[in-house]
Parts: C-alpha cells; structure tokens; sequence
C-alpha cells in the first residue's frame, strides 16, 4: 500500500477503538465538580490529529504487544499531551484565542477554570495509565517513561525555556533551540515510543533506535509547527496564525527562511527514516514520518 494510504487506514483502524476508550476514562455527568470535568472533556475530546497515542500503539504492536493492552498508557499521553495545550494557550505563555477551530479552554471556562482543567488532566493521566493489563514491573517502568517524558526533563522543561525566551529576554543559540525542542515537543513523541517498548519489555537496539526516530520526528514536528505559524492557514489548523510573531519569540522560522526550514524538517525526517532499519515492520512508522513533514494542520 502506498504511505499516505496505509497510514490513513491505520489511523481510522486505531481511531476506531480509541476514541470510544478516551471518551470513556473522564466521568461525563453526575458530579458535584462537574465544571472542571467539562472543562478537562473540552480539550480532550475536541478532535487533534491524535499522533501520540497513535505513535504509542503503533510502537507497543511493533514491540511485540496487543495494543488494547497499551490503551490506558496511550489515553494517558494525550491527557498530558492535551493538558499542555490548555496552558500553552492561556494569557500568561501563548494568549491564544483559538485551538483546534474553537475557543480556547480558558475563552470558555475561565482562567481558574482553565488551569484546575490541565491540573486535572494531568493527574487523570496516571490514573489512568495504571489500569493497563501490564505485567507490573514493565508497567512501572512505563509509568516512569510517561513522567519524564512529561517534566522537568521533559516538555514542561522545554516549555519553561520557551517562556524566558520570549521578548528576547536572552537569545537562544541554535543549538539551545534545538534542545528546547526537544524538550517541549520532541519529550511526548519520545515518550510515545518508550512507554510502548518498555511496557512491551523491549530495550537494547531496538529501544535505541526507535528514540533517535522519535528525536528526530520532534525536531521535524516542531520546525513544521513554526513555519505553519508562519505561513499556514487559520481554516486548516484552527489556531492562530502569527502567534509566534504577536509574543516576540525567536524560532527556528525566524532564524531561518522558509526553504531554509524546509530543507531541515527534510534532513530530519530522512534521519528518522534512516533509524527504522533497525526495527521490524516498521512502514507505519516511515510513513508518519512523511506525513508529518508534509502536514498543512
Ligand atoms: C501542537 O501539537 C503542539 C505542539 C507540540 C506543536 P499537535 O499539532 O499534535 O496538536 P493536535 O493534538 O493535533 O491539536
Ligand atoms: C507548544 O509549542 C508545545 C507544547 C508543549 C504545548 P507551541 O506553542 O508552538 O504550540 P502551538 O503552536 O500553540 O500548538
Ligand atoms: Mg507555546
Ligand atoms: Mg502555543
Ligand atoms: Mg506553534
């Protein structure tokens, strides 16, 4: 089957038992709290390409594992995953308006509202990823894959660069762009894939090779992320264009010209590529990485 082919059918294959799962782990009514659980559906169930917990499952197949199996640790990553997009987007980081074609959380809940909702998810997360059917020693060292992944070390680090960034408070050096890259959005694609191979038992090659994907499919993702900042549409991607401009910060489409970022995105994805031969039956994974560098949303 021809990439963009086999990726879409695996996407509405994997969609299928996904979105009902996702729709299920957060109560839908009946609390006394039930803003706040609004508030945390809102975000969670509004749509997103889903590429984590995509990204998730398909690793924990490749590694050897039934995905239904992996279903808690992938709904999971999309909480944390969604949780940074409600912060992201408040007045005090991004001050955006729009997200995936509708307001923002905080535009229809409310500041407060709007930070006890990422809280929530984040603290659902776990929750929810301890219900996997993993065998429990490969699950904790899953669940420790999903907090690093998420923290310090991880995107809320390179979230936390990002914001002193801005205003050109201090110049970032390329090479410290990069890491800040890494961090903020490369850490949950990362995650993505160990969680699965250690929650699948694999390490060794393997797990190496499927991180240096990963690392690289971040650096790609985010570079894109910029340039559709730049030049991407409102209509397609449903958030704002120029919000990267309007908060003064310095990313890799400032630096560089738009072919300049083109031709990088490129070289990453070619070494994404480049790491799959070292792991098995890895076409879906090829073909994300394409995807993703040609993505308009
Ligand atoms: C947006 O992520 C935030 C970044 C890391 C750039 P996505 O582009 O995956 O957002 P959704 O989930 O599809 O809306
Ligand atoms: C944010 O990067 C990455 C996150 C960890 C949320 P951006 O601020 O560029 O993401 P968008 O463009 O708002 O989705
Ligand atoms: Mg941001
Ligand atoms: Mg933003
Ligand atoms: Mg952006």
């Amino acid at each position: 089957m021809e990439n963009a082919a086999l990726l879409q059918s695996e996407f509405s294959r994997i969609g299928e038992f996904f979105e009902p799962y996702l729709e299920s782990v957060i109560p839908g009514e009946g609390l006394e709290q039930q803003v706040v659980a609004d508030a945390m559906r809102y975000s969670l169930l509004s749509g997103g390409k889903r590429i984590r917990p995509f990204l998730l499952l398909t690793c924990y197949r490749l590694a050897g594992g039934e995905e239904r199996e992996a279903l808690p640790l992938a709904a999971a990553l999309e909480m944390i995953h969604a949780y940074s997009l409600i912060h992201d987007d408040l007045p005090c980081m991004d001050n955006d308006d729009f997200r995936r074609g509708r307001p923002t959380n905080h535009k229809v809940y409310g500041e407060a509202m709007a930070v006890l909702a990422g809280d929530g998810l984040l603290t659902h997360a776990f929750e929810t990823a301890v219900k996997a059917p993993i065998q429990p020693e490969r699950l904790l060292s899953a669940i420790r894959e999903l907090a690093q992944a998420a923290g310090l070390y991880g995107m809320l680090g390179g979230q936390s660069i990002d914001v002193e960034s801005e205003k050109k408070q201090f110049l970032l050096t390329e090479t410290q762009m990069r890491q800040m890259y890494a961090m903020k959005t490369g850490a949950l694609l990362k995650g993505a894939c160990r969680i699965a191979f250690a929650a699948a038992g694999v390490s060794g090659k393997p797990l190496e090779a499927v991180t240096i994907y990963a690392q690289e499919l971040g650096l790609t993702f985010q570079i894109v992320d910029d340039l559709l900042d730049r030049i991407g549409s409102f209509e397609e991607l449903g958030k704002p264009i120029g919000s990267d401009a309007k908060n003064e910060k310095t990313t890799f489409a400032t630096l560089h010209s738009i072919e300049e970022c083109r031709e990088l995105a490129r070289r990453h994805t070619e070494n994404a590529v480049a790491a799959c031969a070292a792991l098995p039956d890895s076409k879906v994974l090829k073909a994300l990485a394409w995807y993703l560098l040609e993505r308009r949303k």
